[in-house]
């Protein structure tokens, strides 16, 4: 769990300084997209070590493993837990835990689930559809982003889902770092914990900064 959640996390980084491009322009963040799929001139992200386009794929199947290994463990645990646990009403009252620890299976769920609607609406749609993809948007991410984000709604769905992720990573990355055996005093609590929060509160605004600017007409086409 620990691993694959701190990968996923380097992952959630990496993809919202990617993000950020749409604030330098349409060229730079269209540059980037293709870069990463090896469609750029220069042969794209590792080129020449890696054949053009070889990245991206090993790059998914990577990260779908630590997402499977990752629910897997969870699953795992949960059934443990289930086990284990008491079962009057009366023991459960007195585990002391934090919102956001009681909403890790449940919120993980949401949170996979919105995933689902997040590859559906980008990666998959805009495979699908090269053909009438291109009268929409021109070919372009740079304006398919600004297409979907100008609609007060889906940045009010990715709100949500981002409060889901952040929560989710806010107790993930402390419980992770117990799990290696970070906790060794209450000074290293309240370490590992700003740290947590910290890394939750910068990826909540740097996903959130760039479709509220869309919404704002900051970034447009
Ligand atoms: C406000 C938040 C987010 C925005 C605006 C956003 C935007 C995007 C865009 C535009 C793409 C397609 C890029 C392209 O095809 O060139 C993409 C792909 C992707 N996003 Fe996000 N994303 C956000 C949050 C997340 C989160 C929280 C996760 C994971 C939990 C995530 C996981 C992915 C994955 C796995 C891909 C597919 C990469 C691939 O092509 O293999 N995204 N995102």
């Amino acid at each position: 769990m620990a691993v694959t959640g701190l990968l996923l996390i380097a992952f959630l980084l990496m993809h919202m300084f990617g993000n950020l491009k749409m604030f330098i322009g349409e060229e730079a963040f269209n540059h980037y997209a293709e870069w990463l799929k090896g469609l750029s001139e220069d042969g794209g992200i590792l080129y020449p070590i890696l054949p053009a386009g070889w990245f991206i794929w090993i790059f998914r199947v990577v990260l779908l493993a630590a997402v499977v290994l990752h629910i897997y463990s969870a699953a795992k645990l949960w059934r443990r837990a289930e086990a284990a646990s008491p079962s009057t009403y009366e023991a459960k009252r007195k585990l002391a835990q934090t919102y956001s620890a009681r909403t890790m299976r449940w919120g993980g769920i949401i949170l996979a689930g919105l995933l689902i609607f997040h590859l559906a609406q980008f990666t998959v749609h805009a495979a699908l559809t090269n053909g009438s993809f291109a009268s929409t948007y021109q070919s372009s991410a740079y304006k398919m982003v600004v297409g979907e984000f100008s609609q007060w709604w889906m940045v009010l769905v990715y709100a949500i889902w981002m409060v889901a992720v952040c929560m989710h990573i806010r107790h993930g990355f402390w419980s992770a770092f117990a799990t290696l055996g970070a906790n060794t005093s209450p000074r290293a609590k309240v370490i590992l914990d700003a740290c947590a929060w910290a890394i939750a509160l910068v990826l909540f605004i740097g996903f959130m900064m760039m479709p509220v600017a869309v919404l704002f007409g900051w970034i447009h086409f």
